[in-house]
C-alpha cells in the first residue's frame, strides 16, 4: 500500500508545468524506485504496439504495414527524451547491438536491405505505419518495431517474448509474393437469387500498398448494374479496394459468369492481373415458352413444349387442345396426326410460376391436295428453269455472233466493203395440204475485206443438194 502511494507522489507531478525543471530529479527517482519497487515501477513501463500478424506483399510493390503504439505516460516521456527514433528490426525480435539486422533507423534515415523505408506520420500520434518500398523476395521475415527515446529514457522493442508470448500482434510477418492474390468476389445474399431481387455483389482485391492500389474491372455485367469502387481500411487497419455491384436480377443473368479483374501497378514485368469469377444462379418462373414442331412435313408431327426456367429440373409440361378445358396430355413431347386439325398449346410450370406457349395450328396439308400441288409446282418450277436456261444459252451464244460481226463493222472505216452470204440455211416447210416447199433464208452480213483474209471453197452438199458456199475467214 505504501509503495503505490509513493508511486502516485512521483508520477502524479508529471503532469503539472513544472516537470521540464523537475526532469532531472524524476530520471533519479526511476532509479531509486527501480531498485526498491521494481515490481511497481513496470506498471509505468507497460507498452504494447498494434500491428496486423501478417502483410502479404507483392514485389516490385510497396507495402505498409499499419501500426500504432502505446507507452504508459508516453507524453511525458517524450518530454523527457531529446530525441525520438524508430527502429525496424530484421528477423530477431531480441535486440542487440552487434548481432540484430536493423532495417531501418529513422534516427539518421538508415536503410539496410531495402531501397526506402518511410514513416508516414508523426511519432507523437503513437502512430508508427511505416512504408516498406520496392519488395523482392528477400524482404520475406518477421519485424520488431523498437522505439529509442533518447537519453537514457525508454528503449521499447515491441516484441512478443517480453510481455505476453501469445501476443503476436506485436510484431509483423511480411508474406511476399511473386504474383498479386486473385480478388475475392463476394454475393449479398446466398448463391440463389430470385429473379427482380436487388443483388449485392463486391469484388475486393488487397491493396498492400495504398498509393499504388490496383484497378478493378468487372466484366459480363447485367444491364441494370451500379458499381462504386473504393479503398477501404480492413479490420486489421490493412487497405483493400473493393468495388460494389448492385443490380436488380433478371432471367438473362441466369447461368452468367461474372468476373473482376484486379490490375496492379508495380515495377516488374511479372504477371500483374488477376481475376475472380462468379456464376450467377436466378430463380424464376418458365419464360420464352414455346412449341416446336418436327417434322413440319408428313402426317406424323411431334410438339415439343420449350421453355426457360430456373430450377428447370422439376418442369411439369401440359399440353391442351384449344377449346377444350381438359388437358390432352401432361409430359414435354406429343406425338400427333395431322389430320387432328386444331389448335394446340401447352403450359410450363415450376415452382415459381407457369407460363402459356402461343397456339400452334395443325393444318392437314395431305387432305387439301397442297402438298401434291407443291411438288407440281416445284417440278414444273424446275420444267421452266431448264428450258429458260436452254432458252438463254441460245441467245448469249447468238449475241456472241452478232458482236463479232459488229466489231468486224467498226473496223471497215466504210472502204473496201462487199456483201457475201455467209450462211445458208434450209428450211423445209410442209404446207397445209401435205406439200413440201423448200426455203432459202440466207443471213447476209458485211465484210471488210480490207482487212481480212478470205480462203473461198466451195462444197457440193452430202445429199447432191443444194450448193452451199462457205467461207473461213481470217481475222489478222
Ligand atoms: C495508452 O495507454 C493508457 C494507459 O496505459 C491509456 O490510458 C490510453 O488511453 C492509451 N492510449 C491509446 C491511444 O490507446
Ligand atoms: C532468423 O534468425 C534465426 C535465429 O533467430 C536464424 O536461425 C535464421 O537463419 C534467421 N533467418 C534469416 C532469414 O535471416
Ligand atoms: C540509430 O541511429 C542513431 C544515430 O545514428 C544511433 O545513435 C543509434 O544507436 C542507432 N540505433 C540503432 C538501434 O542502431
Ligand atoms: C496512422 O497513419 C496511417 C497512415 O497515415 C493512417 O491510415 C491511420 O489511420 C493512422 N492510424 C491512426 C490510429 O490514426
Ligand atoms: C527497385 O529495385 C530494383 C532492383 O531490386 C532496382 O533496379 C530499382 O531501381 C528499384 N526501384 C526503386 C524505385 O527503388
Ligand atoms: C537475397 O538473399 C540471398 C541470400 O539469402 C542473396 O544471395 C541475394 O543476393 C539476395 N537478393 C537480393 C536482391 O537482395
Ligand atoms: C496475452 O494476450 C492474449 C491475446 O492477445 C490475451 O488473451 C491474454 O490474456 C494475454 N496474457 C497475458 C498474461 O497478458
Ligand atoms: C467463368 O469465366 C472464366 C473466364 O472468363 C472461366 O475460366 C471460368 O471457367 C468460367 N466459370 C464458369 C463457372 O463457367
Ligand atoms: C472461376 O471460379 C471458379 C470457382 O469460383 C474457380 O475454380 C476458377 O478457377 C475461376 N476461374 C477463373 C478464370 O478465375
Ligand atoms: C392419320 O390419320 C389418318 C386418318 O385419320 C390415317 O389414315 C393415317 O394413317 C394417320 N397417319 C398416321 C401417321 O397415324
Ligand atoms: C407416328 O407416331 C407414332 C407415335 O409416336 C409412331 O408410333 C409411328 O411410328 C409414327 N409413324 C410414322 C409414319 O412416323
Ligand atoms: C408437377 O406435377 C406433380 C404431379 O402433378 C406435382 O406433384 C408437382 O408438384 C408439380 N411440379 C411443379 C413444379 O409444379
Amino acid at each position: 500500500m505504501v509503495f503505490w502511494t509513493l508511486l502516485w507522489i512521483i508520477f502524479s507531478p508529471m503532469s503539472s508545468p513544472l516537470r521540464t525543471s523537475m526532469a532531472g530529479n524524476q530520471i533519479t527517482s526511476f532509479i531509486f524506485i527501480s531498485f526498491v519497487l521494481g515490481q511497481a515501477l513496470s506498471a509505468d513501463y507497460i507498452y504494447s504496439a498494434v500491428m496486423p500478424q501478417t502483410v502479404t506483399a507483392l514485389t516490385g510493390s510497396c507495402v505498409q504495414i499499419p501500426c500504432t503504439f502505446n507507452i504508459s505516460n508516453f507524453e511525458d516521456k517524450r518530454e523527457m527524451a531529446e530525441s525520438i527514433y524508430v527502429i525496424w528490426l530484421k528477423n530477431q525480435s531480441h535486440y542487440d547491438s552487434t548481432e540484430s539486422f536493423i532495417a531501418f533507423n529513422s534516427s539518421e534515415n538508415i536503410i539496410r536491405g531495402f531501397s526506402d523505408i518511410k514513416m508516414t506520420r508523426d511519432l507523437n500520434e503513437r502512430n508508427c505505419t511505416t512504408v516498406f518500398y520496392n519488395i523482392t523476395m528477400n524482404h520475406s521475415d518477421r519485424y520488431y518495431f523498437r522505439l529509442e527515446m533518447e537519453p537514457d529514457v525508454f528503449r521499447p522493442t515491441f516484441n512478443p517474448n517480453t510481455a505476453n508470448s501469445s501476443d503476436s500482434s506485436k510484431t509483423v510477418k511480411i508474406i511476399v509474393r511473386d504474383s498479386p492474390q486473385p480478388p475475392e468476389l463476394k454475393l449479398s445474399k446466398p448463391q440463389y437469387v430470385m429473379e427482380e431481387s436487388t443483388v449485392n455483389l463486391s469484388c475486393s482485391a488487397e491493396a498492400p500498398c495504398p498509393t499504388q492500389p490496383p484497378t478493378i474491372s468487372w466484366s459480363n455485367i447485367p444491364k441494370s448494374a451500379r458499381i462504386t469502387t473504393q479503398l477501404q481500411d480492413k479490420p486489421d487497419k490493412t487497405q483493400s479496394v473493393f468495388s460494389y455491384m448492385t443490380f436488380k436480377a433478371s432471367y438473362k443473368d441466369h447461368r452468367k459468369n461474372i468476373t473482376c479483374t484486379a490490375t496492379y501497378p508495380r515495377n516488374t514485368p511479372n504477371d500483374s492481373t488477376v481475376e475472380g469469377n462468379i456464376t450467377l444462379q436466378v430463380l424464376f418462373p418458365p419464360k420464352e415458352t414455346h412449341i416446336i414442331i418436327t417434322p413440319s412435313v408428313g402426317t406424323n408431327v411431334t410438339l415439343t413444349c420449350k421453355s426457360k426456367a430456373s430450377p428447370s429440373n422439376d418442369m411439369n409440361y401440359t399440353w391442351y387442345k384449344r377449346g377444350q378445358e381438359t388437358p390432352i396430355a401432361w409430359r414435354k413431347k406429343i406425338n400427333l396426326n395431322r389430320t387432328q386439325t386444331a389448335s394446340y398449346y401447352c403450359t410450363a410450370q415450376n415452382k415459381h410460376g407457369k407460363q402459356s406457349s402461343e397456339d400452334v395450328q395443325l393444318t392437314d396439308d395431305s387432305q387439301n391436295g397442297l402438298s401434291h400441288l407443291v411438288i407440281y409446282g416445284c417440278t414444273g418450277g424446275l420444267l421452266a428453269f431448264v428450258l429458260l436456261s436452254a432458252f438463254f444459252f441460245y441467245c448469249i451464244r447468238t449475241k456472241a455472233s452478232r458482236q463479232a460481226h459488229v466489231t468486224g463493222k467498226d473496223q471497215a472505216k466504210d472502204k473496201n466493203r462487199g456483201m457475201m452470204a455467209i450462211y445458208v440455211k434450209n428450211d423445209i416447210v410442209i404446207s397445209k395440204n401435205g406439200e413440201k416447199k423448200e426455203s432459202d433464208d440466207l443471213l447476209y452480213t458485211e465484210i471488210d475485206f480490207s482487212k481480212l483474209q478470205t480462203d473461198h471453197k466451195t462444197k457440193e452438199h452430202p445429199n447432191n443438194g443444194p450448193v452451199t458456199e462457205y467461207a473461213e475467214i481470217q481475222v489478222t
